[in-house]
């Protein structure tokens, strides 16, 4: 056999290089780390310093089938447990999840470049919650009856779909995978999940912690190339229910695969998101509340970032040079330190595709760029995805920059006069994922609030998913909820209608 038994230590580990060389070469299968079927590994690097970590089992047909036929078996056991028995058994993970905050944190941070202070902390804390949130819901698996006629009883059951094939993408790995099987598993299905190329460790870790509480089989993780590995997962045969979370090209190529087969899918692309600020806000914490949209701690890299942020012309001067200043004080440095605020970029593509749109702001005649932060001047750290982040002005709804997702530091702020010309702005996009808007008049927020196409909008705040509250784009940014109660019936069960005639 080609297996081993899981080999990662018990406590919680405090060094995330030695934990990631102990994760490496390996796919989790039926409850034991397993090596690809065919041998082949690729480097997982540190975006600090663009040295290699770990290597990651490069999974194709060959260990999706091995994957789901696993979770196959092991979904009618699952199924068959009483749901509140399987939420139970959820929440459990969730404290023990916490027990290991830190050391997942810190992997994150070592395999994507996110800050452990500002991020990967705040991640693995978040995913905690989302996992005993769901534990609790196992009640909540109800069905109906329905009045059809008085010697017939007509009930509806909800009943899990089978394996679920997940795809999730390398900017926030545990929080957007645990967002998709902590659901999927209280409903009764199990889960085969496959992670990004370029963060497959922490999601690799947190399968051996689960698997203390939950039996083998009901969740797998596998590691590879899109093409090669997220493709033959969505079209296993046995996979009944495509999950994926990223660009929304790939996310096309899934639905697509996903319609070939009839079974459900469940998208959560890109997104464009419009901040609007009106001059009656709060300055202060309005200001505030721009950083925290567009993620500066997160390099840009969320599909909520506020890239478009429209000022009303009156505070426009003073709320460029205040963000400027405020995000010049952002520290950017070396994600493992708990003095930095800023860490990396994902990968040299993602930078290079970053870089791409930043040259062409500069080079739009009337563009100014303003440059913030500092660059690190650890010598460690010179071959490191370090960008600082880019506040634009000058741009125009022409620009390439304010209709595409750019995925980094970068941010586009344009005045605005007028409400209704601001809402027709804010809804010339393909995205419509997420918006916020920042004022003391209610009435007008509100009304703009309803108007504004985008699957999650927010006054006077702009935090990230949450628990119980649905997230979930509309246009290109995606297809279907997740996060909530309501999510998890309709994209993880399916009704069943019986009928007892008892005439
Ligand atoms: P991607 O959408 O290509 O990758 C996401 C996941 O899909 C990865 O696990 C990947 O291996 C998998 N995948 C790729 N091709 C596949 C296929 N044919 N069948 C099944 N699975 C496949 O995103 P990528 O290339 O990492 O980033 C490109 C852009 O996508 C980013 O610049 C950003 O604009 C956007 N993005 C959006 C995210 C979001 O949170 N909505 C997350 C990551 C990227
Ligand atoms: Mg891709």
């Amino acid at each position: 056999m080609l297996d081993t038994p899981a080999r990662t230590p018990e406590p919680p580990s405090t060094d995330p290089f030695a934990l990631a060389t102990a994760l490496s070469g390996v796919h989790f299968i039926g409850g034991r780390f397993v090596p690809a079927r065919s041998g082949r590994t690729f480097a997982v690097v540190n975006p600090a310093t663009g040295i290699e970590v770990a290597r990651a089992a490069e999974g194709d047909a060959a260990d999706v089938d091995a994957a789901v036929q696993d979770a196959h078996r092991a979904q009618k056991a699952w199924a068959k447990m009483p749901a509140r028995k399987r939420g139970a058994l959820v929440y459990q993970c969730a404290a023990l999840i916490r027990t290991h905050q830190d050391e997942l944190a810190r992997l994150i941070a070592l395999e994507t470049g996110k800050a452990l202070r500002t991020e990967s902390r705040v991640e693995a804390g978040v995913v905690a919650d989302i996992f005993e949130f769901f534990g609790g819901l196992g009640g909540e698996l109800k069905g109906e009856s329905v009045p059809f006629a008085p010697d017939v009883l007509s009930v509806t059951v909800r009943q899990p779909l089978g394996v679920v094939g997940a795809i999730i993408p390398w900017n926030v790995p545990l929080l957007l995978m645990a967002l998709k099987i902590a659901p999927a598993l209280v409903a009764g299905n199990t889960v085969v999940v496959k992670s990004a190329e370029e963060a497959p460790l922490t999601v690799l870790r947190i399968c051996e912690l689960l698997g203390r509480i939950l039996p083998p089989g009901c969740f797998n993780m596998l590691s590879g190339q899109g093409p090669e590995c997220g493709a033959p997962l969505v079209a296993h045969p046995l996979v009944r229910k495509v999950t994926f979370t990223g660009s929304v090209e790939t996310g096309k190529i899934v639905a697509k695969a996903a319609a070939e087969k009839l079974i459900p899918a469940t998208l959560e692309l890109g997104g464009k998101s419009p901040m609007i600020v009106f001059a009656d806000c709060d300055f202060a914490k309005t200001v505030a509340g721009a950083l925290t949209s567009m993620r500066f701690t997160r390099q840009g890299q969320s599909c909520t970032a506020a890239s478009r942020i429209y000022v009303e012309r009156p505070i426009f001067d003073a709320f460029v040079a205040e963000m400027k200043q405020a995000v010049d004080r952002m520290v950017m440095g070396d994600p493992l330190d708990e003095k930095t605020d800023i860490g990396t970029i994902i990968s040299q593509g993602q930078f290079d595709k970053v870089q791409a749109f930043v040259a062409e702001g500069r080079a739009t005649p009337g563009a100014t760029a303003h440059e913030c932060s500092a660059m690190p001047t650890d010598p460690a750290l010179k071959k490191g995805l370090f960008m600082r982040p880019v506040i634009f002005t000058g741009l125009d709804a022409t620009s390439r920059l304010v209709r595409e997702e750019i995925f980094g530091p970068v941010t586009v702020i344009q005045p605005f006069d007028d409400p209704e010309a601001v809402l027709a702005e804010a809804n010339d996009s393909e995205y419509g994922l997420a918006a916020s808007l920042w004022t003391n008049n209610l009435k007008v927020g509100l009304d703009l609030a309803h108007r504004l196409e985008a699957g999650l909008v927010q006054i006077n705040q702009n935090l990230v998913v949450q628990a119980n509250l649905s997230y979930g784009g509309v246009k290109s940014s995606g297809l279907g909820k997740e996060a909530s109660l309501e999510a998890m019936l309709e994209h993880f069960t399916q009704k069943k209608t019986i009928m007892v005639n008892m005439a």
